[in-house]
């Protein structure tokens, strides 16, 4: 079975991204994948704090080693992003930020929110991260304009339309997953 990780990217004490994130999580259960949610917040990763570039992969810290092994498993992953003054989430980030292998040819699909853009400026700012650890973005996006207001008692109730791409987005993933494996560094 195909390991999916989750990254909620918000880590605000009431936070949106986290009934997104367990809906898609649902839905990729439904398609077959083991999930694991990553929640940021829960991580609590400090502001990347190893010493070495994160290509060496000599990490100093428990943090990094298990957060490194976390991402290591996955065939894929989706990054659940905020749109905070047109950028991405900055803890998504940090946790980018702290590794490099790991990431190398993963297949990564993005679920953005916010206001009437629906995050997608904050997609354009996280593309030419992606690219540069080397991951490799699905062409569906799923894009959510006012998110707040679709999140009641904890629970995202997505429009058919967000249903629709974000089972196109679990189909890229699953289609890239066994072609990129090969590439990868694990
Ligand atoms: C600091 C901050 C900056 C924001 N900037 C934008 C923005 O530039 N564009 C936008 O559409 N929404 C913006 N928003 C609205 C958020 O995208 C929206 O409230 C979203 O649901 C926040 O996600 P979260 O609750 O998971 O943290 C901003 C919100 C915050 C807290």
């Amino acid at each position: 079975m195909n390991r999916l990780l989750v990254i909620v990217g918000s880590v605000r004490p009431v936070r949106t991204g986290l009934p997104i994130a367990r809906w898609v999580g649902a839905l990729a259960e439904e398609a077959g994948w083991e999930v694991d949610l990553a929640d940021l917040a829960e991580l609590a990763l400090p502001f990347m704090d190893e010493p070495n570039h994160p290509r060496l992969r000599d990490y100093q810290h428990a943090h990094t080693i298990a957060w490194s092994e976390r991402v290591d498993v996955a065939d894929a992953i989706v990054l659940v992003t905020p749109e905070y003054n047109h950028s991405f989430s900055p803890a998504l980030k940090n946790a980018l930020d702290y590794l490099s292998q790991e990431w190398w040819r993963k297949p990564v699909g993005v679920v953005s929110y916010g206001g009437v853009s629906a995050g997608t400026r904050g997609v354009t700012a996280l593309t030419p991260v992606l690219v540069a650890l080397g991951l490799v973005k699905t062409g569906a996006n799923v894009e959510i304009p006012f998110a707040g207001a679709l999140v009641a008692d904890g629970v995202f109730t997505p429009t058919e339309k967000e249903t629709a791409i974000a089972g196109h987005l679990l189909a890229e993933l699953a289609e890239l997953a066994p072609v990129l494996r090969p590439l990868q560094n694990r």
